[in-house]
This record gives structure tokens, sequence and C-alpha cells, in this order.
């Protein structure tokens, strides 16, 4: 009896214990599939290791979103002391309900002129409403030809990223810039510029609506490798910013000592305008192959580094190089050959401007006439207000209370300028020298 009541506790204790044990185990493994960050990192699933980041493998482009549905762009509007009103006006004639905007001004724009911008942005009923117009409030000290331009735009980049939802391409405008085809239009085209333009149809698509059709995963960026002259006067010196570390505005300046041209990697240069893809600015801010970041130290003692950080980032990475498209969308008129400032435009370059087909055009004086004839005859847009489109109809809406007149954005009625946008790309995307003009 002693014995048999002994021998039963025994096995009682022993499947006490196992079942312990049993859900001991239960317990872990739930734990390690469902919160493997809460566990020590030796007990870490190794499940996504999958696709490892390093420089030796192959990099793994996030997707695009659907060529089908319409685009959403990134505008970054920068300006500096002085330029307030003029980068109202551009925003103004680039807005959108379905893009996103940061405006930036420069910190050497005195405090009161940045307050004034702030409040526009934070008081304009429209972008109360919809919330798409942010402004750059930690300011940047930004040095012309230094690499804080380069740094500045970047800032921008990273907090459209963060705050900007889905959108598929980024575009840094400067306060001299503006538009040349409305976002989307609603407007009926006189005859007469649909016969000029060899247009067919009543009403035609725009920026938005010829993108539509655009892969998304394309970079506008102008660029060669034959850097010719640059590599005396832009390669060799070696310059410092002085904006990288100091409160006040001060001019770049020059070491004694020049360097040699890269051979790590190969130099691009050209516009210091462009149209990037969602994914190449992923990339840029991430650096998850170091390149990005090693070439953004390079450039740091470059002068005039926006006209060619991007250009040789995109070139030397691989998975980059097709995607680039040998334009920059603007019309901007050089003297020949370029100098370091382009003409400012004026009513006799109106023509040439229109047949050039870009959507962008700079640079305007404040207040030009030009950009009032662009105005009426391009965008439709009456004085201090938006341009019209399908989202927002000019006969029915209220310059005090647009918003009020806010209908569908989704949907896209084209206008005049897509006409001439699709035929620069179409030409763009179908020329015969399309590949051999990447990266060469
Ligand atoms: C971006 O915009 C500024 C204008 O404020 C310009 O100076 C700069 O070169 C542009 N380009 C890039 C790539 O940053
Ligand atoms: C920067 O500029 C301000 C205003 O001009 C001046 O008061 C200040 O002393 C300057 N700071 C330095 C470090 O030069
Ligand atoms: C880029 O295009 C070239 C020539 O068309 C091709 O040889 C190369 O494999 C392509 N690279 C990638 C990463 O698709
Ligand atoms: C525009 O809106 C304002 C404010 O709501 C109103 O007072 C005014 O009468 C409106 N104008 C028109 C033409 O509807
Ligand atoms: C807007 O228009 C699109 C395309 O015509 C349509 O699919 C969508 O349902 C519309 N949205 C609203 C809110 O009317």
């Amino acid at each position: 009896m002693e014995t048999n009541k002994q021998q039963r506790k025994k096995w009682f204790l022993s499947l006490v214990l196992s079942l312990l044990l049993l859900t001991l185990l239960i317990l872990f493994s739930i734990f390690v599939s469902t919160d493997s960050s809460s566990l020590p990192s030796l007990y870490r699933t190794r499940g996504r290791v999958e696709e490892p980041r390093f420089v030796e493998s192959k990099l793994r482009v996030s997707s695009t979103s659907s060529s089908e549905s319409v685009p959403r762009i990134a505008y970054l509007i920068s300006g500096s002391v002085g330029d307030g009103e003029t980068l109202k006006r551009t925003l103004k004639a680039l807005y959108h309900p379905r893009n996103q905007y940061a405006v930036h001004l420069d910190l050497e724009a005195s405090t009161q002129e940045r307050l004034e911008l702030a409040n526009f942005v934070k008081n304009e009923p429209l972008f109360a409403k919809l919330g798409n117009v942010r402004m750059v409030v930690k300011a940047n000290l930004v040095t012309y030809r230094g690499p804080t331009m380069v740094t500045n735009t970047l800032h921008a980049a990273a907090i459209l990223f963060k705050e900007g939802g889905l959108w598929d391409w980024f575009i840094n405008l400067s306060a001299s810039d503006y538009p040349l085809v409305t976002q989307d239009a609603d407007r009926f085209v006189p005859l007469s510029l649909l016969v000029a333009w060899g247009g067919g149809g009543g009403r035609m698509p725009d920026l938005l609506h010829t993108l539509s059709s655009t892969p998304r995963h394309l970079n506008f960026i102008e660029h060669t490798s034959d850097i010719g002259w640059k590599e005396d006067q832009r390669a060799k010196p070696v310059i410092i910013d002085p904006a990288l570390y100091s409160v006040n505005k001060s001019d770049l300046f020059w070491v004694t000592e020049k360097r040699n041209v890269p051979t790590a990697y190969k130099l691009f240069t050209g516009s210091a305008w462009m149209m990037l893809s969602r994914q190449f600015v992923e990339y840029l801010l991430w650096g998850w192959d170091n390149l990005p970041r090693i070439v953004l130290m390079y450039y740091a003692n470059f002068l005039s580094s926006p006209e060619g950080y991007f250009h040789t980032v995109i070139c030397n990475a691989d998975e980059f190089r097709n995607t680039t498209v040998n334009h920059d969308l603007h019309f901007i008129s050089w003297d020949n050959p370029p100098k370091q400032h382009p003409h400012f435009l004026t009513i006799n370059n109106y023509e040439e401007m229109v047949e050039s087909n870009a959507p962008f055009a700079r640079k305007f004086g404040c207040n030009e006439q030009l950009l009032d004839k662009i105005d009426t005859e391009l965008l439709g847009r009456n004085e201090h207000g938006y341009v019209p489109g399908k989202w927002f109809d000019r006969t029915n809406s209220n310059t005090t209370k647009p918003y009020s007149a806010i209908k569908n954005i989704t949907e896209l009625k084209p206008g005049p300028g897509a006409e001439r946008l699709k035929r620069l790309i179409n030409g763009l995307l179908s020329a015969e020298d399309f590949h051999t003009k990447q990266c060469s």
C-alpha cells in the first residue's frame, strides 16, 4: 500500500511537471512567432533575413504605385530673402489637392518674412482644410552654389516622405520658377491655340493626366559624363561651405590644395532641375547602399553640387541607371556657352517657351509681365486665385471661399498643356537614342 501510494505520487508529480513544461513550450513558441523583438536578441527569429541589405547584394527597390491611378507629386518650392510673394504665387499656380507641397524660406530671410509665409500656409482655408501644404519650419541656411543646397533639398524630401503620404514623384522648384501647364484643367481651349498646337479635340489632358500613363519608376534628370571644363573648375578645387557650421551667412571659400577626380565612381553633371521617382528619393534618404552617403560627403566640397550629386548617384547605381530620362522638364534660356546664370525670361521668350513643350520654366523676375500672360493664356488662372481644374470650377467658385467648390480630386479634366507635355514625354521615351543617352 505504502509503495503503491509513493509510486502514484511520483507518477502524478511527473505528469504535472511534463504538463508545466508543455505549457511553457507553447507559450514560448507563441512569443517567438508574434513578437520577436521583445525577446533577447539571442532568441530572435531570423525569418526576415532573406533580403539582406548588404552592399554586395542586389538592392531591392520598392515597388511603384499602380500606373492606372492618377499620380501624386511632391513639390518643394524654396526661396530666400525677399521671395515670399513670388513663392506664394508659384505655390498657387501649382496647387492641386492631390499633390503635396513643402515651402522653404532660407534662414537669411527675416523672421517676419518667414512668419508671414507660415501664417499664409496656416490660414489659407484650402490648405488648412486639405493639409497638403507645409512649411519647413526649421529653416536652413543655404549658401548659393554650396552643398547646403543639396542638404536643403534632401531635408524637404525627407519631410515629404515622412508626412506626405504616398506620392510618386518629387519636384524641386524655386520661387522664380513657374508652371506652363496646369496640374489638371477644366477650361475651354480657344480654337486658335488648338490649331497652333496641332491638338485634336476640345479638351486635352495636363500634367497629372499625362503622368498617369508615364511609368512611375522613371527619373527625369538631365545629365552627362562629359564634364569638360568642369573637371578643372569644379571637380578639382575644394570648397568649404560655412553654412554647414555657422549661424550667419557668408560666402563659400576655397582651399588652396586641389584634389584628383574620383576613381571609385564616375562623375556626372547636368541640370539642377529634375523630377525624381519616389523609389530613387527613398534610396537617397535611406542609403541602404552606402553610395548615396559617400557621394554626398564627396560633394560637400564641390562647387555647385546640385548639378552633380543626384546625377552621379543615379548613374553609379546599377538599379537606377536605366530609369533615367535625359531631360530636366524645364525651359531655361542660357547664354551660349552657358554662364553661371540663365537669362530672366521676358515676353519675347513666350513663343519659344510654349514650343519647348516643357511643363516648367525659369527664371522669372517678380511681377514679370510674362507671368500674367502665362496665367491668362496657359493656366486660366485669375489674379490671386488657383488654377481651375476639375476639382475647382471657376464659374461657380468664389475666390474668398474657393474650397467650398472642391469636387472630385481623382477625376481629372484634360486641359491644353498636356498635349504639349505628352508630345515632349512621348518624344523622349520613344526616341531612338533613348537608351544610349542613359548615363553616357
Ligand atoms: C533645388 O532648388 C533650389 C532652389 O531653391 C536650387 O537652387 C537647387 O539647385 C535645386 N536643385 C536641387 C537638385 O537641389
Ligand atoms: C550673426 O549676425 C547677427 C546679426 O547680424 C550678429 O548680431 C551676430 O553677432 C552674428 N554672429 C556671429 C557669430 O558673427
Ligand atoms: C540596363 O540596361 C542595359 C542595356 O539596355 C542592360 O544591359 C542592363 O542589364 C540593364 N540593367 C538593369 C539593372 O536592368
Ligand atoms: C463669396 O463668399 C462670401 C463669403 O462666404 C460671400 O459673402 C459672397 O457673397 C460670395 N460671393 C459670391 C459671388 O458668391
Ligand atoms: C471620383 O471620380 C472617380 C473617377 O471618375 C470615381 O471612381 C470616384 O468614385 C469619384 N469619387 C467621388 C468621391 O465622387
